[in-house]
């Protein structure tokens, strides 16, 4: 086990920067996820952190052991690296059975037969595939292959496993069961992760903390928790939660001694929290700022005198929920709300946004007002 640091990582092909002066620090036996949209340098990042690509400047520890620095000019092959990484498409041989697959990398480091046979059993039977061991790549099904990859990074007892989309290529829900397993077994073990995702909900499902990457930079790393409820800025507010964030263009005010954001349809009033924010950012009002509220905290309310109006456009039925599409006199919002109301589309309703839930980010930076 092992924790991994990232200096000042860079990374360039031709003109743009697949990473751009990246920096995190991953911590021993932390579940640790990379997340962003396509192309933002995460499989980079992985591949550097791998020894299968040398970046063009930065520095890589594995634990203590820096296995990457362009300034010592010191690089370490991958197989000097003791990390295991698994792909998207997990390259396992056909020819080969299963048993094969996963005791290959111990024979190639001429492991005792016993040994092998023991770990192979050992793994294969956590990851429910022992009794596939005489079988080739083609009698397995996609999950059982993909489990047959893993199998073969864990025989390895590698400090670090290094995971690059693994479960993308499985369908829907055996990915969901797969991503429990992948958990549970990584809480056993206890073995150092880096993962990369693209899929925003499996990142917040699977990860004790998530890096957030775009563009091949660093925008927030944080708890699950941490990156759905305190945004650093309008990028990750907009990339994680499902629905998405609404959001709106404000004036932020303060009036004889309130703060409230002007949205145009609405004035709304904001919690004092807000006033030491500003005073510790030395903002000067009025501002220019973006509001920013989640479909779960906007509440729809039959008739609701004296709220915000709001018309029906429509409704979508998921599980015991509602999503609805709202027409706030022109500016489209979207709700989630229990299935237990009586809506329909063209009614008008009240809606009210929580302020205690509302984002504020300036405009111009896109950076949250929230957090110091
Ligand atoms: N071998 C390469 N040659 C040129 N450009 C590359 C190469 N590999 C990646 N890139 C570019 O670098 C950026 C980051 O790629 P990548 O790390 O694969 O992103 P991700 O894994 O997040 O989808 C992308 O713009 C991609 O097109
Ligand atoms: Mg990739």
């Amino acid at each position: 086990m092992a924790s991994v640091t990232i200096k000042n990582l860079k990374k360039k092909y031709g003109k743009s920067e697949a990473v751009d002066n990246l920096n995190l620090e991953i911590r021993d036996g932390e579940f640790f996820v990379l997340l962003g949209p396509s192309g933002c340098g995460k499989t980079t990042t992985l591949l550097c952190v791998a020894g299968l690509i040398n970046p063009d400047d930065g520095e890589i520890l594995l634990g203590d052991e820096i296995v990457t620095s362009r300034e010592k000019r010191l690089f370490l092959r991958p197989q000097e690296r003791d990390v295991a990484m698994v792909f998207q498409d997990y390259a396992i041989y056909p020819h080969l059975t299963v048993f094969r697959n996963i005791s290959f990398p111990l024979e190639v480091r001429g492991v005792d037969k016993e040994i092998i046979e023991k770990k192979v059993k050992e793994v294969s039977e956590s990851l429910g595939i022992g009794e596939l061991l005489s079988r080739k790549p083609a009698q397995l099904s996609g999950g059982q292959r993909q489990r047959v990859a893993l199998a073969r990074a864990i025989v390895r007892e590698p400090k670090v496993f290094l995971m690059d989309e693994p479960l993308s290529n499985l369908d829907a829900k055996l990915r969901v069961a797969a991503r429990a397993e992948l958990k549970k077994l990584h809480e056993r073990i206890k073995t150092t992760i880096i993962y990369v995702t693209h899929d925003q909900v499996e990142a917040m499902s699977i990860g004790d903390r998530i890096a957030i990457l775009n563009q091949g930079h660093l925008e927030q790393v944080g708890t699950p928790r941490e990156v759905y409820e305190n945004p650093a800025n309008i990028f990750v507010a907009s990339f994680i939660g499902s629905p998405p964030m609404n959001f709106f263009p404000g004036i932020l005010k303060r009036e004889e001694g309130i703060f409230s954001v002007d949205l145009g349809f609405s004035k709304i009033p904001l919690p004092k929290k807000i006033e030491s924010s500003i005073q510790k950012k030395g903002i000067s009002l009025p501002l220019e700022v973006t509001a920013g509220i989640r479909p779960e905290h906007v509440e729809v309310v039959k008739d609701g005198q004296g709220l915000i109006r709001g018309k029906i456009d429509v409704i979508e039925l998921v599980g015991k929920e509602f999503i609805v599409h709202l027409d706030l006199s022109g500016w489209s919002l979207v709700s989630v709300t229990s299935a237990t109301l009586e809506l329909s589309p063209g009614e008008d309703v009240g809606v009210f946004l929580d302020p205690e839930r509302m984002h504020l980010f300036e405009s111009n930076s896109g950076k949250t007002l929230l957090q110091s």
